[in-house]
């Protein structure tokens, strides 16, 4: 080898488009918090990525326990493609299973935008919907929200001759706001056939009854939707990366092929069938959710504090020099999200714990502001 030679930059390697990307900062692990703070990890409380208090049904663990003499095997999709068309009342053709519903947001990219493409979302959304447009080399529009909610008439008129696809999550990640589904219906109809609507729903099993979402029925109507969702969440999965997308059979079929043949491990698809079948464990998720947002709700309304109406199982909270606040809540051993690089710098993220969870963050908060 020539060591007079120049070396290239390996960053050169890679596209301007790769270049530019920020990386997406998951919430801080109980491990890193631990190892970074000398703290006993058993004391550490984790309120930063909107898991689950509950952990999983019980079901979940036997059922892994069952697969495990399997793992030998590549893993077969049909059971959990089973499980899910007779749950949602769907083809199984209509569906296309994702390590985590960001898998699937990633397919819906790579099967459909090419760089010179465009896709619109809003500001605030879920960062991985930029995440995956940037890294095709496609243009995103970000659209401003109004509050924190996003503006789907502004979407609306942000398409653009060249825009493939439209983002949307309902409700909404970093901010927890909601539209109206009869509104989104809406923006379905007049957005053009020519684009595809992703409307990115990891949060629906947090809403009451009466708003829960239509949107599975639209897809007869509505071949360029494609609907996404999570067993992270309310199912209690998020570890094992298990979501799946509901669409229109071609265009399900269009996202099969971008995919890796086996994206889903079979442990994963194991104990998502047991999970989907647990509804009691989810009816207790979703109790318990919905008590919490109202502890902490009044709590921070006790603080002072201005919090953003909450529609899944966090609740993002004004606290001013959230950096600090962050920082001091940490070294008391519990982690929330900051979400200044979602544009928010003044505003912390919480997922919903259980009751002591609650009261343990609230009161570490009141020190925090040096209200206690
Ligand atoms: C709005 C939204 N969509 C999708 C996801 C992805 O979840 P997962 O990949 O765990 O299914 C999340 C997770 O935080 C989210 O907040």
């Amino acid at each position: 080898m020539d060591v007079t030679e120049k070396q290239p930059s390996l960053a050169d390697l890679a596209p301007a488009y790769v270049r530019a990307i920020s990386p997406y900062v998951p919430g801080k692990s109980i491990p890193e918090t631990a190892r970074e703070l000398g703290l006993d990890v058993a004391n550490i409380l984790k309120m930063a990525s909107n898991e689950s208090p509950l952990g999983t049904s019980p079901r979940v663990a036997e059922a892994i326990q069952a697969a495990l003499g399997e793992v030998h095997y590549y893993p077969d999709r049909f059971a959990l493609e089973s499980a899910l068309s007779a749950k949602l009342g769907v083809a199984a053709e209509s569906l296309v299973l994702g390590n985590g519903s960001n898998d699937v947001l990633e397919l819906a990219a790579r099967a459909f935008l090419t760089p010179g493409d465009s896709a619109v979302y809003s500001q605030y959304c879920f960062l991985v919907y930029p995440l995956v447009v940037q890294a095709i080399g496609a243009r995103g529009i970000e659209v401003p929200a109004r509050g924190f909610g996003t503006d789907l008439d502004a979407m609306a008129k942000a398409v653009r001759p060249e825009t493939k696809i439209v983002f949307v999550a309902n409700p909404n990640n970093p901010t927890g706001t909601f539209n109206p589904w009869k509104d989104l219906r809406r923006f379905v109809e007049r957005l053009p056939k020519r684009l595809l609507v992703v409307l990115d729903e990891a949060y629906g099993e947090y809403l009451p009854d009466d708003l829960r979402s239509p949107t599975v029925a639209w897809i007869g109507e509505f071949p360029n939707l494609i609907v996404a969702r999570t067993l992270s969440k309310a199912y209690g999965l998020a570890g094992l990366r298990v979501g799946f997308g509901i669409a229109h059979p071609e265009v399900a079929e269009l996202m099969n092929r971008v995919r890796q043949p086996f994206n889903v491990n079979h442990l994963a698809m194991a104990a998502a069938c047991a999970a989907l079948e647990d509804e009691a464990f989810v009816a207790k998720c979703r109790s318990v959710n919905a008590a919490g947002l109202e502890e902490l709700r009044a709590g921070f309304e006790r603080l002072g504090l201005e919090s953003i109406a909450p529609h899944g199982n966090f609740i993002t909270v004004r606290v001013g020099d959230a950096a600090r606040i962050y920082q001091s809540l940490l070294r008391e051993g519990v982690i929330v999200r900051p979400l200044a690089n979602y544009g928010m710098p003044e505003h912390l993220r919480v997922t919903v714990g259980l009751p002591e969870h609650n009261a343990r963050f609230l009161e570490a908060l009141a020190r925090a502001l040096g209200r206690s």
